[in-house]
């Protein structure tokens, strides 16, 4: 039937719709088993599908918790029957009708209502439906973008709704665990003070006060900390957060943190109220018991052997760093290199050239402008590099990486930040390519230790790492100014299978310490007191001792539910432009708002902010 014919049924067919009229639902499309044979039952769902045989109309209808096979038979109720013949795929109805055993050889063993079969005996139009854009079932081929068009259909199926459902489960378990912890759930606002740290912000004009702006909140850090001051000793939130990133598979411009915030507590009593977490979690959803206390590894550590600061621990393939071999080699690369690190791939002498050549590209994302490499033969090394490397360098080499014949080496030579990232990522890269990682295992770890401060070459100037509130390490207060490079912080992060899931911090809580701090970051201090100034004054007013952390809700559940983006877990996330699909956001809005808002857009706006370099 053409598209056209179907859609003129569809409308015929409406005037068939009744409404409920007193019709009460019985039992859910999961429910019925033999125990329920002979009693009558009204079901209501939708027309997974319409199937006739010989005389019988068969119809599976679904519902979110599952299907369960309704019957018209020209027998037992010849009007149900014949109207039957209107049903189409995601038509709405609602059954009245008997539960019997289906007959032999037509039992389902799969499907919990299975062995048997509702013979309808009444039945009901509640709506029709065009024909959806794609099936309504697991297996779909559909683009993403198409499924992000229709979400609503999408979330229909099976797995989507399962996804959604495991979120709420999630959800409900860290609050029954935080609650019976003492934690009190307490919202903070969305409508915030635009702040210079971190991330970019999302505005929102203001207009009751004529050119001014809210920001939307990157989290609510500050807030959690003022409701320390106040008093309230433990706090959780689970809240949206909004940041104008550039988007990934793991980040969306906004998401949802399992927020909190601790007091008279220091990194010990929040790492361990956060493995407890986990662990309940664990317990209560997954039915697995979590190893605790978690394994810890500085940020140092980190980058040295993995070269990430969320380094996946289910496989080896570390990072060796060979610099000191090859300092005087007569590769010049090597030689003049500030960091000289290798990473071995068992059994890798088999990657062909064009395998080889993709992973060169994969690296030059990272700043790497090359990927040296040595496939380590029976009679020779296969290499474009190993003409230039002595013998004793040869040795050195295999000797650290404790190289074997069928191994391939990679190379990477060059700033140390460089270094780390393309050999980190690769790392993972070839590991996931090649199936290198054990399936359904959950690797967490603590990562400590972090630098305090980063250079921005953008900002020219030294910038948070985590945020401007976190306490340096005892006894690096004094080098926040002098040695900014070399001061740590006490803070931490939760890393799941390679995945950062948490992070958070001792806070500063006495404003002198925070002033340096603002002082640290190159602000002077009126700019100090014109953004922060509440939050300073609140620390000079008896603020406790506190530290907390936040987890990124929607990452936990995307690695619970083994899921390959945040958005297979989001009921309604946005594209990686930051588009909604479906709604058609971000549009644009009329001259009569932008009036009220006092605000009038620049002609070329595109062209300015790329210019400005403010488009990122
Ligand atoms: P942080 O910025 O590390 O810390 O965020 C906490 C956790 O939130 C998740 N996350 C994201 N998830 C999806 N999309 C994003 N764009 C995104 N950005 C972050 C990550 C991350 O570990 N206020 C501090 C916490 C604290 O110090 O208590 C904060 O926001 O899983
Ligand atoms: P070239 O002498 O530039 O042809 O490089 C020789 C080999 O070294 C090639 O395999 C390059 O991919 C690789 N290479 C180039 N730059 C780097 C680098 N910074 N680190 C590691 N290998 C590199």
């Amino acid at each position: 039937m053409s598209e056209e014919q179907n859609l003129d049924l569809q409308q015929e067919h409406q005037k068939y719709i009744e409404d409920l009229s007193g019709w009460v639902r019985t039992h859910h499309c999961c429910q019925l088993t033999l125990a329920n044979d002979g009693e009558n039952v009204c079901l209501m769902g939708w027309v997974q599908f319409r199937r006739d045989h010989g005389g019988l109309i068969f119809v599976d209808l679904r519902d979110r918790e599952g299907l369960t096979q309704v019957v018209f038979s020209p027998d037992i109720a010849p009007q149900a029957h014949e109207n039957a013949h209107i049903l189409r795929s995601e038509y709405v109805i609602a059954v009245k009708g008997k539960v019997r055993p289906r007959p032999e050889g037509m039992r389902n063993p799969n499907l919990t209502t299975g062995e048997i079969e509702v013979v309808v005996l009444e039945w009901k139009l509640l709506n029709t439906s065009k024909t959806p854009p794609f099936a309504i079932e697991d297996r779909c081929d559909a683009g993403e973008n198409l499924r992000l068009a229709w979400r609503y259909l999408d979330l229909r199926r099976p797995y989507m709704q399962a996804n959604l459902r495991l979120r709420h489960s999630i959800m409900q378990s860290i609050r029954r665990f935080l609650d019976e912890n003492a934690f009190l759930e307490i919202e903070t606002p969305f409508l915030t003070k635009s702040t210079p740290e971190g991330a970019r912000d999302f505005l929102v004009p203001s207009r009751l006060n004529a050119c001014q702006f809210y920001a939307l909140p990157q989290s609510p850090q500050l807030f959690k900390q003022l409701l320390m001051v106040s008093g309230f000793d433990r706090y959780f939130q689970i809240v949206r957060c909004f940041r104008d990133e550039d988007l990934r598979a793991d980040r969306q411009p906004e998401f949802t943190q399992v927020d909190l915030e601790m007091s008279f507590a220091d990194e010990e009593q929040v790492m361990q109220l956060s493995e407890a977490l986990m662990a309940n979690l664990f317990k209560t959803i997954m039915k697995r018991e979590l190893q605790l206390p978690f394994p810890r590894m500085t940020w140092t550590e980190a980058m040295e052997r993995f070269g990430v600061d969320k380094p996946d621990t289910r496989f080896g393939m570390e990072l060796v760093n060979i610099t000191d071999i090859v300092k005087n080699s007569g590769f010049k690369l090597f030689a003049q290199a500030k960091l000289v690190k290798a990473m071995k791939v068992e059994g890798g002498e088999s990657l062909t050239r064009k395998e080889i050549e993709e992973y060169t590209q994969f690296v030059a994302a990272y700043g790497a402008k090359g990927l040296a490499w040595i496939k380590i033969k029976a009679d020779e090394w296969q290499s474009p590099i190993a003409k230039f490397l002595s013998e004793d360098e040869r040795r050195g080499i295999v000797q650290r990486l404790g190289l074997q014949t069928g191994d391939i080496v990679f190379f990477q030579a060059a700033e140390p930040a460089v270094v780390n990232a393309a050999l980190g990522n690769l790392r993972v890269h070839i590991a996931r390519e090649k199936k290198l990682i054990p399936e359904n295992s959950f690797n967490f770890l603590w990562i400590t230790d972090f630098p305090l401060f980063e250079y921005s070459e953008e900002e020219k100037r030294y910038v948070s790492c985590h945020h401007p509130f976190t306490s340096p390490k005892e006894g690096h207060l004094d080098r926040m100014e002098t040695d900014p490079a070399n001061t740590f912080a006490r803070a931490y992060d939760m890393v799941l299978n390679g995945n950062e899931v948490g992070g958070g911090s001792v806070r500063i809580h006495t404003s002198n310490v925070q002033r340096k701090m603002f002082k640290a970051l190159g602000f002077s201090e009126e700019q100090a007191e014109e953004q922060f100034g509440f939050f300073i004054r609140a620390l000079e007013h008896g603020a406790p001792p506190h530290a907390g952390l936040a987890f990124g809700l929607d990452r936990l559940v995307m690695l619970l539910s083994d899921s390959s983006s945040i958005r297979e877990v989001i009921a309604f996330p946005k594209t990686q432009k930051a588009t909604c699909l479906m709604t058609g956001s971000p549009s644009t809005v009329s001259a009569k708002q932008l009036r009220e808002l006092n605000l009038r857009l620049r002609e070329q706006a595109g062209e300015e902010s790329k210019n400005s370099g403010t488009s990122a």
